[in-house]
């Protein structure tokens, strides 16, 4: 079987914030070889699957020798001769291998990192790109993309509270001049900050520094940013990644730049009036993981009209996305391949919000490295939209022209989801 799986090798490589972490090289007969690297994120959910790390004093404990260790001792013995071309048998062997409810045997950067490199290899074995190998012969796009124009919370020394501005090019026509929008608006805030004193360098995933007063704040400079760069607001909206659960717990929301403690209510009522006041289309965790009420009545009040997105909030799970359909916390769900472990889970994850009709984001981490697969699963997938920080930084770059690359190859039939990317009326 020219498709069987010969070598798995890991090794320590380092991220973009400088830390350790895993890559996985599989090998197969025919001499195929994938590579799949494993980000890390800042603002985890507390659901997510566990990212192995060493512990103790070298590296700040964060060293990966044991997940290294993990793929050449444990998993590669066990894979060598599984065929690549069954990516869901081979994730289910990692599964079985692992054994644990959170993948703490193996450690889901080990796991992510071997299955991404089987569908890597296996891609490669039958001639096609990646995308095109994870498409099955069924329709793609390329996905619309939210890119980060402020960084913030976990990601900016908690120098203000939200974690993410974001915008969308709804109005592009294409990809190629989804990112000639985003440019725009990226370095008109940057002059906008610049002729305030306010340029202070970026964020872990290269948005600007949040050098503001309050929250708010940012929200009107960002406006302003979109409306400077030349654009309407139905050609590029904004996005918030709350990440509340950083700030929030027990219906509690501690916001340390506005220094103000709200209630679940109080903070609903902050988030209603900035979608009454600000070009907002998509929220993602407006409230903590542990607050199924908030996420409720978000939803309920503006579920028609914006997208809810729940990541901390779902991490990936189909268990937990089902239960969010039962309640109507959300509407949409991000997926990130690590956080769950496999290529495989996420794609179940991927199909249960399909079914349901959410929307779906695939996302990058905040610590990323250079791989560009999840360019090709928002796309091969057709899942209408992607994350992946800001418009700086190669670890951010390498996926947004890899998505160039992608809908060059398109040629004519190429198709950028736009707004529909959005499963909204607009
Ligand atoms: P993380 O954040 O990668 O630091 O967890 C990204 C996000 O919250 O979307
Ligand atoms: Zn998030």
């Amino acid at each position: 079987m020219k498709t069987r799986i010969t070598h798995v090798h890991a090794r320590r490589i380092w991220d973009s914030r400088g830390r350790p972490t895993v890559e996985v090289d599989v090998t197969l007969q025919d001499g195929s070889k994938g590579t799949g690297m494993a980000p890390a994120g800042a603002s985890r959910g507390s659901r997510e699957a566990l990212e192995l790390r060493d512990g103790g004093e070298l590296l700040n404990g964060l060293d990966v020798s044991q997940a290294v260790s993990q793929v050449n001792q444990v998993i590669a013995p066990s894979l060598v001769g599984m065929d690549a071309l069954d990516q869901s048998q081979a994730d289910h062997m990692l599964i079985e291998l692992d054994g644990t409810p959170n993948k703490s045997r193996l450690g889901a950067n080990s796991m992510i990192a071997t299955s991404l490199a089987i569908a890597q290899a296996a891609a490669v074995s039958q001639g096609q790109a990646l995308w095109q190998y994870l498409s099955q012969g069924q329709a793609v796009r390329l996905p619309l993309p939210q890119i980060q124009i402020f960084g913030g919370g976990a990601h900016a020394g908690r120098r203000v509270d939200i974690q993410d501005f974001l915008v969308m090019p709804i109005g592009a026509q294409s990809f190629d001049e989804a990112l000639v929008m985003v440019a725009n608006v990226y370095h008109a805030a940057g002059q906008l900050m610049a002729s305030q004193g306010k340029r202070h360098g970026v964020a872990d995933e290269g948005g600007w520094w949040p050098d503001f007063s309050s929250n708010e704040e940012a929200l009107q400079t960002l406006t302003r940013s979109i409306e400077q760069a030349g654009y309407r607001h139905d050609q590029v909206a904004i996005a918030l990644d709350v990440a509340a659960s950083e700030f929030g717990q027990g219906g509690r929301y501690t916001l340390g730049l506005d220094q103000h403690v709200y209630s679940t209510d109080e903070w609903l009522a902050v988030l209603l009036r900035w979608l009454n006041t600000y070009p907002i289309l998509s929220v993602e965790d407006p409230f903590a993981e542990d607050d199924t009420a908030g996420m409720q009545a978000f939803t309920k009040h503006v579920g028609q009209r914006i997208q809810v997105i729940g990541d901390d909030y779902l991490v990936t799970r189909v268990d937990l996305i089902d239960a969010a359909v039962r309640d109507g916390a959300c509407n949409a769900v991000l997926l990130k391949p690590n956080q769950v472990g496999t290529l495989s889970e996420t794609r179940s994850a991927m199909l249960a919000a399909r079914q349901h009709g959410f929307g779906m984001v695939v996302s990058a981490r905040s610590g990323e490295t250079e791989d560009t697969a999840i360019s090709h699963i928002a796309t091969g997938w057709n899942v209408g939209q992607l994350k992946v920080g800001s418009f700086t930084r190669s670890e951010r770059m390498a996926k947004w022209n890899e998505c160039l690359r992608i809908e060059e190859s398109l040629g004519k039939n190429t198709s950028y989801a736009g707004k529909h990317g959005l499963k909204l009326a607009l």
